[in-house]
């Protein structure tokens, strides 16, 4: 069956008012999604994460991993070839075939679901020893309601200890300071301009130039790194750790991206 993509990023008269969690899908259409690898760059991104988060899994004894924001399939590919079992799941079809035809190309046949994080478990019925959802993700949900059931689907798809990797920008630092990005982390291609247009604190949009000339958009939320914290607190999640830049100790205002690793593993009360 031939799918037929969407060929303009659609923002509506007021690029400024789309403030919608479905949205999200209109946004990566499908010459967007082709660039997506130029703005990420698999080799320089590999080398600047290292083995941070193949160390972490493995530290607590992960096998099976949900890549629940698998987009071009940059971690779902890293994961396998570190031994783990990965199923690639994204609400976008257009990520999910760039991901498949990504993860062939590295000799993998990657098992893909689509599928909105809101009514994950409507479709995903297994349980995981670990969830990731990176990338800067979470943040193209705008409404806490969506944010929360998320969360919940996300507990609920993990095993009894299993453990949440959920990253996002530091909105702190955009919203509070101005915005800054070495390119060193995540978004590795460097003869892609990045850069917030506008940000307030229910927005922050952000245009993405190539060197072909092509200009796209993603808007999203601009969540506080406390209050994503306190949002996986209040879902269950007992101990959340957070890191930035892939350290334990930074300065707030440093890092371009915090790492929340959240652990589902119930702890006794102290007395
Ligand atoms: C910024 S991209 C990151 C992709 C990839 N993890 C990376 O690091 O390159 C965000 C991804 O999250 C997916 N996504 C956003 N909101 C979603 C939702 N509500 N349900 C499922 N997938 C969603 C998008 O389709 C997209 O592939």
């Amino acid at each position: 069956m031939k799918v037929a993509f969407q060929q303009r990023q659609d923002f509506g008269e007021d690029p400024l008012a789309c403030r919608e969690t479905s949205h999200y899908q209109r946004e990566y259409i499908e010459g967007f999604v082709n660039k997506w690898d130029e703005l990420i760059d698999w080799e320089s991104r590999a080398r600047s994460e290292g083995r941070f988060f193949i160390d972490m899994l493995r530290e607590h004894g992960v096998r099976r991993v949900l890549d629940v924001a698998a987009g071009t399939g940059f971690h779902s590919v890293r994961l396998i070839e570190a031994g783990f079992e990965v199923v690639s799941a994204d609400g976008s079809p257009e990520m999910l075939a760039k991901a498949f035809a990504n993860g062939r190309a590295h000799g993998h046949i990657l098992r893909t679901v689509h599928v909105d994080w809101r009514w994950l478990t409507r479709d995903i019925h297994d349980h995981y020893d670990a969830i990731i959802c990176l990338g800067n993700s979470f943040t193209h949900l705008f409404a806490e309601h969506d944010r929360r059931k998320a969360l919940a689907e996300f507990y609920a798809t993990l095993r009894h200890d299993g453990l949440l990797v959920l990253d996002q920008r530091n909105y702190d630092a955009i919203l509070d300071v101005g915005y800054s990005s070495r390119h060193t982390y995540y978004y590795c291609g460097t003869h892609v301009s990045v850069r917030p247009e506008y940000v307030d604190t229910g927005l922050a949009r952000f245009r993405y130039a190539f060197p072909d000339d092509s200009v796209y958009h993603l808007n999203m939320f601009p969540l506080r790194k406390g209050y994503t914290r306190r949002l996986l607190e209040e879902v269950g999640f007992q101990r959340v750790d957070t890191y930035g830049d892939f350290q334990e100790t930074y300065r707030e205002a440093q890092p371009d991206f915090f790492i929340h690793v959240a652990h589902k593993r119930y702890r006794e009360a102290e007395t």
